[in-house]
């Protein structure tokens, strides 16, 4: 079994500033909470980048970086247990990962793969900020297990930024300025994106019909739906 303090992190990790720095628009969206530091918000951030156990040994506990590496201990010290290690797909990209039953998908994308962006806030499927897409519908990564997502296909906040084609989306949201501490942020443009996907020109109503499953504490409701409508547009437009 996957000790604890590797599920959540060691307790050595880089400042909020160090963090923030690293991690790009996608999970910057939070940086504009800086001076909001919840202990939550700060073990996730400390968690985070804390890579190196990413493997371990439920047999005998050692650790390693890499599945290889982890596949070669077994060949070698187990080679009558199998490893039990299943594939994600994340991104459009395959990630063999060792998961706990018992773990959410929330968890395993955090703390096993780095993939910040989906946020736990309620941890109870009240807020949406966990939200992810799961073969094209928005889901709720925090009441979703890791393993019920085997061969389907995740897309988080990661994945849309890095995406040039959904620019205008986040360009919008920082245009309106659809944020303020940012916790929320990824799970409406997750929800957005979603939305978009299906249906390319929508109405307010439409809009807010989508976002109705997001939640957020800082009362940025009006914006998301000028900064979603101009997104599509400029989708349209192709700009
Ligand atoms: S953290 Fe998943 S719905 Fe709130
Ligand atoms: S911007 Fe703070 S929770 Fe939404």
């Amino acid at each position: 079994m996957v000790k604890e303090e590797e599920q959540n992190g060691s307790e050595k990790g880089v400042s909020r500033r160090e963090f923030l720095t690293q991690a790009g628009w996608a999970l910057g969206s939070a940086a504009l909470g800086a001076g909001w530091t919840p202990s939550a918000d700060e073990r996730a951030l400390q968690a985070a980048p804390e890579f190196e156990s990413k493997y371990a040994c439920p047999v005998d506990a050692q650790k390693f970086a890499t599945f290889e590496e982890l596949q070669a201990h077994f060949a070698t010290a187990h080679p009558h247990v199998a490893a039990p290690v299943t594939t994600l797909r994340v991104n459009e990209r395959d990630y063999p990962v060792q998961i706990e039953p018992q773990w959410t998908l929330q968890q395993t994308l955090q703390f096993k793969l780095g993939l910040t962006g989906a946020k736990t806030m309620c941890d109870r499927g009240e807020c949406g900020s966990c939200t992810v897409i799961i073969d094209g519908k928005p889901a709720l990564s925090c009441t979703t297990l890791a393993v019920e997502c085997e061969g389907k296909s995740i897309e988080t906040i990661e994945g849309i930024a890095a995406n040039s084609r959904w620019n205008p989306l986040i360009q919008a949201y920082m245009k309106h300025d659809a944020m303020q501490c940012g916790y929320c942020t990824p799970g409406f443009i997750v929800t957005a994106k979603a939305l978009l996907d299906k249906n390319p020109n929508p109405t307010e109503e439409d809009v807010r019909q989508a976002l109705a499953g997001n939640l957020c504490r800082c009362s940025t409701y009006p914006r998301h739906a000028k900064a979603i409508l101009e997104a599509a547009q400029g989708l349209r437009d192709g700009k």
